[in-house]
């Protein structure tokens, strides 16, 4: 008995094959094009109008936490206090624009790029900042903690 020196794959192998590199060239083509339709498609954010934001829901942080929440095009920072209250300041510092972070074991606001320190009000108490924080408004909304900018007098 002599070996067919051209085997041909039975239907059902060829089948699989086919299954395996159409399921190939279809990820490669969902890879390719998920991250364009993320880019083109902006993501959903809370924004009311330019001068507020949700920023978060109340049930998000426990007391003495923190979060960076996006107001425009910027970075914010709503702080809940240890009794319960919230606050919401500018997370850009004022010195060259790093992003700060909430220290809840100090209860300040840090800047780890050159150890800039901000008291809860904003005020800058030590390091480089040459000037306050922004501070906001925050007001509770249902279950949304509505931030928005403060109204000029
Ligand atoms: S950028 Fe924040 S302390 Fe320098």
């Amino acid at each position: 008995m002599v070996a067919d020196p051209n085997p041909q794959p039975k239907p059902a192998r060829r089948r699989m094959i086919k299954i395996l590199l159409g399921g190939g060239l279809l990820g490669s083509f969902a890879s390719f094009i998920y991250p364009v339709l993320r880019y083109l498609v902006p993501p959903l954010v809370a924004d009311l109008g330019g001068d507020q934001v949700i920023a978060g829901k109340t049930d998000e942080l426990r007391p003495n936490t923190a979060k960076i929440f996006r107001f425009g095009s910027r970075p914010g920072l709503l702080i809940r206090n240890s009794d319960g209250s919230y606050r919401a300041l500018s997370a850009t510092c004022t010195h060259l624009g790093c992003i700060v972070q909430y220290r809840g074991d100090l209860q300040e606001i840090w800047c780890a790029c050159h150890n800039g320190l901000y008291d809860l009000n904003g005020r800058n108490v030590s390091g480089p900042p040459p000037r306050p924080l922004e501070v906001y408004e925050v007001h509770l909304r249902g279950d949304d903690v509505v931030v928005s900018r403060k109204r000029e007098a």
